[in-house]
């Protein structure tokens, strides 16, 4: 049965390019003659029936905005019998026949669930900062959140050197080590310290007092939130080596702002291959980029813990420090 009417949702932590996925699907599905809903804060949207029609003009003047215009919300109920039954009523209240996802793992993982209990024709779109979904290379936001939390090193940097100081910066990432490793690399970061790979503080502490005998006056040692607190490193570092160290969290200034060009591009491509998946009938999958390529990864495979290659790029970091 040919699909004529879709609803559209963020869920999870917002990325930067959410808006820009949506007025893709928006409009690319308009003008292949779908009606398009968008259902507010995730699925509790579909839950409590809050969800309003989308057309070309609903989405105009978002493609520059971070945040999503749908808002977006973790949603616990959605885990429970009863939440996904009323999801499925509105959706058939309102004859949707075809669901588009903005998310992460969490939001994949929901769906995969609910959409083969309920026969719901469903594909997701990934997007999270964490850059955490399984086959896929590249999700939206990712990009915006590295160059964020490299603008915040660029200017710790600064200060650093001019007093002489050790600063350990808190980077976001969930159990991932990605943006820690990349912006390490790109803000010629000292160390980084992520979950996937085993460091040793006493090890960290031994290399900056070697370091500041032969006069290295400041460190910028990175940590990725799954692997540790920032105030805590700091505390340690100071207790050990006796020199002054401050902590930043970046936080969640690295969800928000402006998409760089790569999050819109990606987001925009995205929109058009989930409608895409759609029409074909390729469902329960999760649009993505690997390979440079779009491709459109099965839920289930989506969903599985994701190893990201860390030993070359912080051998790298290591070498150039
Ligand atoms: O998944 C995105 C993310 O920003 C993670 O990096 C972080 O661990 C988490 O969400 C924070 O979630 P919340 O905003 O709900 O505290």
């Amino acid at each position: 049965m040919a699909i004529k009417k879709i609803a559209v949702l963020t869920a999870g932590g917002d990325a930067p390019g959410m808006n820009a996925a949506i007025r893709s699907v928006v409009r690319y599905a308009t003008s292949h003659k779908l009606e398009v809903m968008g259902a507010l804060r995730g699925w509790w949207g579909l839950i409590n029936e809050e969800i309003k029609p989308l057309d070309r003009r609903s989405v105009s003047n978002i493609i520059n905005s971070g945040g999503t215009i749908l808002k977006t919300a973790r949603c616990p109920e959605f885990h429970t019998e009863e939440g996904q039954r009323r999801a499925s009523v509105t959706l058939k209240k309102y004859s949707i026949d075809g669901l588009v996802v903005i998310g992460g793992n969490g939001t994949f993982e929901a769906a995969h669930i609910f959409s083969n209990k309920y026969k719901v024709p469903c594909v997701g779109i990934a997007a999270s900062i964490d850059n955490d979904v399984n086959g896929i290379d590249d999700t939206i936001g990712a990009d915006t959140a590295i160059n964020t939390a490299l603008y915040a090193i660029d200017n710790i940097r600064d200060t650093a050197t001019s007093m002489e100081r050790i600063f350990v910066v808190e980077v976001m990432g969930r159990e991932s080590g990605y943006i820690a490793l990349q912006v390490a690399l790109a803000g010629g970061c000292e160390e980084v310290i992520i979950p996937e790979l085993k460091s040793n503080l006493e090890d960290v502490c031994h290399e900056i007092v070697e370091g500041n005998l032969r006069g290295k006056i400041s460190w910028i040692v990175v940590v990725a939130e799954g692997a540790g607190k920032a105030v805590d490193i700091a505390k340690k570092i100071t207790e050990i080596t006796s020199l002054e160290t401050r902590a930043v969290i970046v936080g969640h200034i690295q969800r928000g702002g402006r998409p760089t060009a790569f999050s819109r591009n990606l987001a925009l491509r995205f929109g058009q291959a989930a409608v895409d998946c759609l029409l074909k009938g390729e469902f329960y999958k999760a649009v993505g980029l690997a390979g440079g390529k779009i491709v459109a990864v099965d839920f289930a495979t989506a969903i599985k813990k994701k190893e990201i290659k860390t030993e070359s790029l912080y051998n790298l970091i290591k070498v150039l420090t």
